[in-house]
């Protein structure tokens, strides 16, 4: 499935919701405008003007260390102005609703809103309800864009292509944003998606979504070139999917002797945080084929392109 350059191309996507969404030459424009922009991080003067004399929110209702401070980063590499919004320091605690808050951020002048919600669909009510160009920085168990793509562009700039992988995505994939974004990207870019768990943190309906699921990591470890280490989320549990941590990470964690069966070149990654010692040992975390804090670096150069690409579709539709 060879992609063939169409340099008619033109982005119109003045949001950001999901990949679903989105196709193959969508998702690779947006990673080769990413590649434009890695330089700029490397140079001394970290700086460049497309949003100068824009205003970006982080509107985050759920906690965050690498989406919100990397859509920061990202923002102001590329010369915007930042507010940065907390649920917790808002007039949300007083019971403003997230309409009512967005209209008054936007009566401000915002003209991008980067959205982390613990409700599937907010990002897209909010983009029907107001005139900035809204962003998913993650949505319940819904979506999460711009991990996807920093997943998929990690993978691309390390082997190349992700035409022809093997890719498995293990652990809790029934309560990951994470999970979906990447399968939609992985698979539109042509890579093939094992999803591995136990029964009870596989989605339901998983036969109506483009993946094999397996329920042994050891089947499939020593066939993947890629494997992506999903975080239990405690947060979101209901009831006890596995009778115990030391049961799950028996079975599913990625352990020093589990490596010893995969291929050697075989990328280790994470979306982080991780739970140490439960779905990856630390010697894995940290050795020589993880790329976990190349995934965070490169989530900077991802959230750049889709700033600035929105921004560009905002202007264009004016
Ligand atoms: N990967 C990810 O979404 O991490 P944060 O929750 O820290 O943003």
């Amino acid at each position: 499935m060879a992609l063939k350059k169409n340099k008619q191309f033109r982005w119109q996507r003045k949001h950001l919701l999901g990949l679903r969404e989105l196709n193959a030459e969508e998702i690779t424009y947006i990673l080769d405008t990413a590649k434009g922009f890695e330089q700029i991080s490397t140079r001394a003067v970290k700086k460049a003007p497309p949003l100068r004399g824009k205003l970006v929110v982080n509107l985050f209702f759920e906690d965050s260390t690498r989406t919100r401070n990397s859509f920061t980063l990202a923002a102001s590499r590329l010369s915007a102005d930042i507010i940065e919004f907390t649920k917790k320091t808002s007039s949300v605690s007083k019971g403003e609703t997230l309409l009512d808050t967005a209209k008054n951020l936007e009566a401000m002048g915002i003209d991008i809103v980067v959205i982390r919600h613990t409700a599937g669909g907010v990002p897209k009510f909010l983009s029907r309800s107001i005139n900035a160009c809204v962003v998913n920085a993650g949505d319940g168990f819904c979506e999460h864009p711009t991990q996807g793509l920093l997943d998929v562009y990690t993978i691309r700039k390390i082997k190349g292509t992700l035409e022809g992988l093997k890719i498995a995505i293990v652990g809790d994939i029934a309560h990951s944003r994470v999970a979906r974004s990447d399968m939609w990207a992985m698979t539109k870019l042509g890579a093939e998606v094992i999803f591995v768990g136990p029964p009870t943190l596989i989605p339901a309906q998983v036969n109506r979504l483009p993946v094999s699921v397996s329920y042994s990591l050891d089947e499939v470890i020593e066939k993947v070139d890629v494997i992506n280490m999903l975080r239990i989320q405690f947060e979101r549990l209901g009831g006890n999917p596995f009778p115990s941590i030391r049961e799950y990470s028996h079975y599913f964690g990625l352990t020093v002797e589990r490596m010893k069966k995969a291929k050697p070149d075989i990328l280790v990654m994470h979306p982080g945080p991780i739970n140490r010692g439960l779905e990856m040992e630390s010697e894995v975390a940290d050795g020589a084929n993880s790329v976990i804090l190349q995934q965070v670096t490169n989530g900077v150069a991802v959230r750049m392109a889709v700033l600035f690409l929105v921004n560009q579709a905002a202007a264009q539709s004016h």
